[in-house]
């Protein structure tokens, strides 16, 4: 049986996978089970932040290998530890509870907020977030996520979400009352459509928080670790949450989830209040550790610099109306339809993603100038002959 028969046999049908075997990659080069190679503008969906095997991260990743794979969280070890002080120390926060993925560091922002609340008034547990959001797949963060489509099928979910427009600020203000916990919210909503949030409404979004005492939880599963030119988007716009979230690109490739805390909440989550049996894995840690030392201001003005290359040769493009997103974050409307883009750039050796009816583009962090050049003939191509 071949890579595809095994896997159509034998696994659950949840993901509409392409037809493409991907066995090994270098940078942001991928190849095929064919032999074929393909240059990625997806990163795993925002994970590979150095692309496939970077030299330096493997060398990170194997010699924690060498050392110790895994500790039950009873026991303290060196890279959960230090890499909670480096997210702490670059961010301005104060405490970091780990995960493994981008859900379960949004479960216990959850989790977190609701405690805030209910320690003060026990009604004081509803959580605003956006329309056209998207938080997760566990019940609580489908909840959470802002999206009819994704309220079928599972019932019952949790309760105490209530949605408010994205950038809706009038809205906003009516929504917030004094049972209301928490606002959570992506700066750029990936899943929905590439959509930023206006600066306008996130600066607002806190003052009608605080109003509240209600937490401000940003979500930076997609947008975070230097995606959008900053390490976390939400500096971008001057403001400290009282949490945000993390996962995704984090470990470049290997699963981990964060959710980090503000000086104010270092205390709301006492001992037996929540738990992860891989959180803090060693491995992954030392992988983040290799990432987050690395994301530091150079790279990050050239993640800058070389999006803006990259938006600058897209414009020049026939066939997209309108781009959207931020750094490395980018969001096509194009005149044919995303999807058939999508399985023509597949063809001609380019991997991209969609986003509802938008082509989306994330490539690796540190995607060379001729990869990115490569990408973009591949893309003009099947745009414009499309
Ligand atoms: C903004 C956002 N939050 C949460 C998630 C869920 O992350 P995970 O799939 O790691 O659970 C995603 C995944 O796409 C996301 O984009």
């Amino acid at each position: 049986m071949t890579i595809k028969e095994t896997d159509k046999k034998f696994i659950l049908p949840t993901y509409g996978r392409l037809d493409l075997e991907i066995v090994s990659g270098k940078g942001s080069t991928l190849k095929a089970s064919d032999g074929k190679e393909y240059i990625d503008f997806g990163s795993g969906i925002a994970v590979n932040t150095f692309g496939a095997c970077d030299d330096e991260w493997i060398k990170a990743v194997t010699a924690q290998l060498g050392k110790i794979q895994h500790t039950s969280n009873y026991y303290y070890t060196e890279p959960c530890s230090t890499l909670a002080k480096m997210l702490c120390e670059k961010t301005g926060m104060s405490k970091v509870f780990f995960s493994n993925s981008g859900a379960e560091a949004n479960e216990c922002a959850i989790k977190a907020a609701r405690k805030y609340g209910t320690d003060q008034n026990p009604d004081k547990n509803i959580i605003i977030t956006l329309k056209n959001s998207f938080h997760g797949r566990t019940v609580t963060t489908l909840s959470a996520t802002g999206q009819d489509g994704f309220h079928k099928h599972f019932t019952p979910f949790t309760g105490g979400f209530v949605y408010a427009e994205a950038n809706n600020i009038e809205e906003l203000k009516t929504i917030a009352n004094k049972n209301c916990c928490a606002i959570m919210f992506e700066p750029i909503q990936g899943e929905g459509g590439v959509l930023p949030l206006t600066k306008e409404f996130v600066l607002a979004a806190k003052e009608i928080a605080d109003a509240h005492d209600m937490l401000l939880i940003i979500d930076e599963v997609q947008t975070g670790n230097g995606r959008t030119g900053k390490l976390y988007a939400h500096q971008h716009f001057g403001i400290s949450p009282d949490i945000f979230t993390t996962a995704k690109g984090l470990a470049g490739g290997l699963p981990i989830g964060a959710t980090v805390f503000s000086e104010k909440l270092k205390d709301i989550m006492p001992a037996g209040s929540h738990g992860s049996t891989f959180g803090g894995n060693p491995i992954s840690a030392a992988a983040a550790i290799n990432v987050l030392s690395r994301l530091d201001d150079d790279f990050l003005a050239e993640v800058t610099k070389n999006s803006r290359y990259l938006w600058s040769e897209l414009s020049k493009i026939d066939g997209i109306e309108e781009i959207c997103g931020m750094g490395y974050m980018i969001g096509l409307t194009t005149r044919a339809d995303a999807k058939e883009i999508l399985k023509k750039c597949l063809e001609n050796g380019l991997l991209v993603l969609t986003a509802k009816d938008k082509v989306r583009l994330l490539p690796p962090l540190n995607i060379t100038k001729e990869e990115l050049d490569k990408g973009i003939e591949i893309l003009k191509t099947v745009i414009e002959t499309i």
